[in-house]
This record gives C-alpha cells, sequence and structure tokens, in this order.
C-alpha cells in the first residue's frame, strides 16, 4: 500500500521528521505578563503533538522587550525564561519523534502594545500595518538586536528546542530592512539590495554562531511587499540563496511588509457555497472560493533558483492539494496555522485515513482576537460566534487591550 506523501517521513538539516505536516508559527496570546509560558500554552502544544503534527513552529517569541509585538505573547529575552520554555519543548518531546522550533522574531515599529514608545525601525516611515512611524535605528542599536537574536538562539536549545527558525517575514523587524518600502538607509543596512539583505544575514550569523551546529536553522522569508512599488520576488530569491549560504536548513514562503493582516491569512480558501452554508457565512453564498496554496508562485521562482528544503504555507485545505504540492516536489513541507487551531488533531485524522477538505473556513475571527484571547477556534463549538458578538458589539476589537 503507498502512503500518502503527506504522511512520509522527512528531514532538515539533520533532523528526522515523522511526517510533513507543519504547524506554521501562530500566537497564541496565553503567555503570562513578562512573556512566560504558561498552563495554558503548554496544553495547547501537548494537543498539537499528540495531535499528529511532526513539526511545531512556535508562535513567535521576541527576543527583545521593545520587540513584542501584542499582549500575552510569549518571549524569549531572558535566561529566565528557559526553565518555562523547557515545559513547552518537554511536553512536545513525551510524544515521540515530535518536534518544535522556536521562532525567533522582533515586532519592530509594527508592535501594537499601547504606549510601547520604545520601538525599532530602518526609517522612519510609518509602518504600513500599524501606522506606527518611529526614528531610523542608530547603528549601535542593530547591533545589539543583532546581539538579541543571538541570544534568544542559544536560549531555545538551552530550553530544549531542536531548531531555530527565524521571523523574516510579514512586515515585523526583518521584513522592514528587507523592504525598499521600509528601509530608506544609506549606510551599510539599506540603499541596494545587498546592503538590504545585511541585517538578515547578521540575525543569522549570530545565531548559527551561538547554536550548537546540529541543530536546524529556517527562515520564514518575505517575498514580496503587500503595497505597490516594495520588494519584489526577484530580490527576496536572491536574498533565499544568501541566507542559504549563511547555514539556512529550509525556507517557508510567506508575504513582506503587509497592509492588512489578510496579506498573509488571506480569508475564505476552498469556501465553496455548500461550506459557507454550513458554516453560517452568508456573505460567502454568492462567491467563488478563494484559491487554495497562495503563495506557491514564490515557491516556484524559489525552487527554480536556490537549492533549499521549501516549507509552503498559505491556504493548504485539502488532502488532494497537500498530496500534489509534496509528490510534484513544489514543497518539501507544508504548513498551517488556521486549520490546525480548529482541528488541532487534524495529522492523526489524516493518519487514520481521512481524506478531502478541511474544516477551517478562513473566517479569521482567530486572528482578530488575536492579543485580545487566548487562541481559539470562534466558530466551534457554535456558542463562540455569540461571544464574539457580543465582545464586537461592546467595542473590544477595536483596540488592543492596555498592558500585559
Ligand atoms: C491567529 C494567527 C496568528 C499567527 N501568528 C503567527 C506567528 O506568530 N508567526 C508567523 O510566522 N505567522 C503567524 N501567522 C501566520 C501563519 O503562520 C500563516 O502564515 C498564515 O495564517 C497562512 O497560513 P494558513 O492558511 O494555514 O492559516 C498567524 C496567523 C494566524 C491566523
Ligand atoms: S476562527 Fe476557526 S474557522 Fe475561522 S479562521 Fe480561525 S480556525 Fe478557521
Amino acid at each position: 500500500v503507498s502512503t500518502a506523501a503527506y504522511l512520509e517521513p522527512g528531514r532538515i538539516g539533520r533532523l528526522e521528521l515523522p511526517n510533513r505536516i507543519v504547524r506554521a508559527g501562530t500566537s497564541e496570546t496565553m503567555a503570562g505578563p513578562d512573556g512566560e509560558v504558561t498552563d495554558e500554552l503548554v496544553a495547547l502544544y501537548e494537543r498539537l503533538a499528540a495531535g499528529g503534527v511532526g513539526l511545531i513552529f512556535s508562535g513567535h517569541l521576541y527576543c527583545e522587550r521593545r520587540g513584542r509585538y501584542a499582549r500575552r505573547q510569549a518571549g524569549i529575552h531572558s535566561d529566565a525564561l528557559i526553565p518555562s520554555l523547557k515545559r513547552l519543548t518537554t511536553a512536545v518531546h513525551a510524544h515521540g519523534g515530535r518536534r518544535v522550533f522556536a521562532q525567533l522574531a522582533h515586532a519592530g515599529s509594527q508592535s501594537r502594545i499601547p504606549g510601547n514608545d520604545d520601538m525599532l525601525a530602518p526609517s522612519p516611515v510609518p509602518n504600513a500595518l500599524t501606522g506606527r512611524e518611529v526614528a531610523g535605528a542608530s547603528e549601535e542599536r542593530i547591533e545589539e538586536v543583532v546581539r538579541a537574536f543571538g541570544a534568544a538562539a542559544r536560549r531555545a536549545a538551552e530550553a530544549g528546542f531542536d531548531g531555530v527558525h527565524v521571523h523574516g517575514a510579514n512586515g515585523y523587524l526583518i521584513s522592514e530592512f528587507s523592504s525598499p518600502l521600509a528601509n530608506h538607509r544609506s549606510d551599510r543596512f539599506g540603499g541596494s539590495p545587498e546592503a538590504r539583505d545585511r541585517f538578515l544575514l547578521e540575525v543569522l550569523g549570530a545565531m548559527r554562531r551561538e547554536l550548537p551546529s546540529e541543530l536546524p536553522l529556517t527562515l520564514k522569508l518575505g517575498f514580496a511587499d503587500a503595497p505597490p512599488g516594495g520588494l519584489q520576488p526577484e530580490e527576496a530569491v536572491a536574498r533565499a540563496g544568501r541566507a542559504v549560504d549563511a547555514g539556512v536548513d529550509a525556507i517557508e514562503v510567506s508575504v513582506n511588509v503587509m497592509t492588512r493582516p489578510t496579506d498573509s491569512a488571506r480569508a475564505y480558501v476552498a469556501v465553496d457555497r455548500r461550506r459557507a452554508a454550513t458554516d453560517l457565512l452568508p456573505q460567502r453564498l454568492m462567491r467563488p472560493p478563494e484559491p487554495e496554496a497562495y503563495f506557491l508562485p514564490w515557491a516556484e521562482a524559489l525552487r527554480a533558483r536556490v537549492d533549499t528544503r521549501i516549507v509552503l504555507v498559505g491556504g493548504m485545505r485539502t488532502t488532494a492539494t497537500i498530496e500534489t504540492l509534496l509528490r510534484e516536489r513544489k514543497a518539501d513541507f507544508v504548513a498551517m496555522a488556521r486549520p490546525l487551531i480548529r482541528e488541532p488533531d487534524l495529522v492523526a485524522q489524516l493518519a487514520a485515513g481521512r481524506t478531502g477538505r478541511f474544516d477551517c473556513t478562513s473566517c479569521n475571527l482567530c486572528l482578530a482576537h488575536e492579543g485580545h484571547h487566548s487562541l481559539r477556534c470562534w466558530r466551534t463549538p457554535r456558542r463562540r460566534l455569540v461571544e464574539h458578538a457580543v465582545y464586537r458589539l461592546r467595542g473590544g476589537l477595536k483596540r488592543m487591550p492596555p498592558s500585559a
């Protein structure tokens, strides 16, 4: 009997993985006030590992306090957090062969923390998503952040993570340095595609120095800016090549500077009229499904030019699609965020023979509640939709709740 390609083992660097399905980085809004891991967060990782996914990318962890994105985000900015992070890795490793990478990030000027007036950006340009504008960082500050990424990688290894995944996409600090729209510098960090690579390459170098050589280092990379006139895929593919030369073992393909969260998490993927009716989405009854695997063209551009493992994220919603992508070597792994919010045991179900469409309809209610409520699907059980409606009607989603 031939197994489905998505259930076959795979490898990143020297690490063996039990299948080709990755839980994409998904910030959980479950940490304590100083970014520490909570019982709730451990329980989620436990559920995901028990649910069969081969590799978990953690939600983005801030490597410096001023690089925090949202309230109740988990952190990796201090040695004091290592024991708490170890709880996560222990929970995952309890489930034979399951692996977990720490996703390391710095929010740059995209931070949504009210009152965070200590942010960092390459240049004083309003952030395309948050509108925040901060002074351009001095070279000294930039070197400080590079060291913070290195120290965070060391902590990840000490906490028992199986690898480190750098967040170089979705508009955060590394994306800002990579983008001609956000980076107007004329020193060694800006002014040409090669200079825009420099911050990322210094971060990767600092991390590679701190990580034991057997631990994989992977990268989520932004391939194009959402606003017109920004980063183009050709520049990003060249950047990916240099990142691989600097020791990156796999690349996850994503968007760069964003104007809306849906630039990364597109809505209503694979939702046809029948699914719209069963999931109570009247606004979708008369519209065709949005396409799956929406970052595939960038993955193809990467495959044509760079020899690396490709992790494809963004709108994987049917077994037929993920099977074809893997069989045709368009991707070596497929990553999913929202389908695993709704069905954390999806991979176990696939291993038991389930085929067809996954339940998540990409309505993005989970994304709207980031920083407000713990990560969950708001469509199931159905009463959650009522909870959501009440919170929204009271104006709860209009601004981020203050402080921790
Ligand atoms: C609630 C939520 C939180 C997310 N948090 C992160 C994150 O911490 N790091 C990251 O790289 N991407 C994050 N993303 C983006 C996802 O990793 C993924 O790239 C995107 O949702 C598209 O994949 P999907 O169609 O499988 O959801 C988040 C997405 C959602 C919906
Ligand atoms: S709220 Fe549920 S159905 Fe909607 S995108 Fe999130 S996981 Fe999918």
